[in-house]
C-alpha cells in the first residue's frame, strides 16, 4: 500500500492526540481517545498531506472539526497558513484550545455554517468528510465556491463517503447515523455524492480531477478527490 493509503505512524498519532488531553487529570478524555483512534486507523491525513505537500498556498479547511489537518500539516513539516471553519461552536473551541496548548503556528479556527456563508479565500481548500452533511444543492455550491477560490499553485482536496451500491456505502451511511445518534455529530447526514457527480461538478468548474479510494483497512466507502486548475 502506498504511504497515502496507510494511517499515520502510531507514535505521531499519539503525539497529536496528546494536544487534546484535558488540563486536569480527571478532565474529559473523549477527544484524546477519539483523535488517537482516528489517526491510528484512518488513512485520511496521509492522503490529504500527500496532495498538499508540494503547494505553498494557504489552506482553508471547510468543516474542520477538531482541526486535525492543521496538526497533521505541521507534523509533516508543511507550513502553509491554515484556517479551519466549522459550524459546531464547541468543536471549534476545542480545536482552538488544542492548537494553543501545543503552540501550533499559523493556525486559526472560526465558527461558520457553510450552508449559509462562504468564506473569503484564495489558495488550497480541504473538504474532508463533510459533504454528506450538506444537501445536494449546497454540496454543488460549496464545490463551485471552492473551485473559484483555488489559485493556480494550489489544490482542492476532498474526501467523501460516496453513494454507490457497495456494502461499504451502506456501512458509511449507518455509521454516520450512529455518530449523530450518540451525539458526536450534531447533524444527520443529508446526501451522499456520487463520484460521477463530484467529477462533473468540478470539471464543469474548469478543474482537472483525480479520484481514488481512501479507506485503507476501514469498512467505509471513502474516496479522495484531488482537483487542480
Ligand atoms: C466527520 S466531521 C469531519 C471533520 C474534519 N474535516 C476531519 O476530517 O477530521 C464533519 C464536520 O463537518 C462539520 N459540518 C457539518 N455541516 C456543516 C456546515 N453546514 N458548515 C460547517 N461545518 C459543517 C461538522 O460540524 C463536523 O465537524
Amino acid at each position: 500500500m502506498s504511504e497515502a493509503g496507510r494511517p499515520l505512524d502510531p507514535a505521531l498519532a499519539q503525539r497529536i492526540a496528546s494536544a487534546f488531553l484535558p488540563k486536569f487529570p480527571l478532565g474529559n478524555r473523549y477527544d484524546y481517545y477519539y483523535v488517537r483512534a482516528k489517526l491510528r486507523t484512518d488513512p485520511l491525513y496521509p492522503g490529504a498531506l500527500a496532495a498538499l505537500r508540494d503547494t505553498r498556498a494557504p489552506v482553508l479547511d471547510l468543516g474542520c472539526g477538531l482541526g486535525l489537518l492543521a496538526h497533521a500539516l505541521r507534523s509533516d513539516g508543511q507550513t502553509q497558513t491554515y484556517r479551519g471553519v466549522d459550524n459546531d461552536a464547541a468543536k471549534i473551541a476545542r480545536a482552538g484550545r488544542a492548537a494553543e496548548s501545543c503552540g501550533l503556528p499559523d493556525a486559526c479556527f472560526e465558527r461558520m455554517d457553510l450552508a449559509r456563508e462562504t468564506p473569503e479565500h484564495r489558495g488550497s481548500i480541504a473538504i474532508l468528510d463533510v459533504l454528506q452533511y450538506l444537501d445536494a444543492d449546497a454540496q454543488g455550491v460549496a464545490l463551485r465556491n471552492a473551485a473559484a477560490m483555488l489559485s493556480d499553485d494550489a489544490v482542492l482536496v476532498v474526501r467523501s463517503a460516496i453513494a454507490d451500491d457497495s456494502r461499504r456505502a451502506n456501512t458509511s451511511r449507518i455509521t454516520d447515523r450512529l455518530a449523530n445518534w450518540i451525539g458526536w455529530m450534531q447533524f444527520r447526514p443529508r446526501s451522499y455524492p456520487t463520484l460521477d457527480g463530484l467529477r462533473a461538478t468540478l470539471e464543469g468548474a474548469g478543474l482537472r480531477v483525480e479520484t481514488r479510494p481512501l479507506y485503507g483497512d476501514t469498512p467505509f466507502n471513502n474516496w479522495l478527490i484531488v482537483a487542480r486548475r
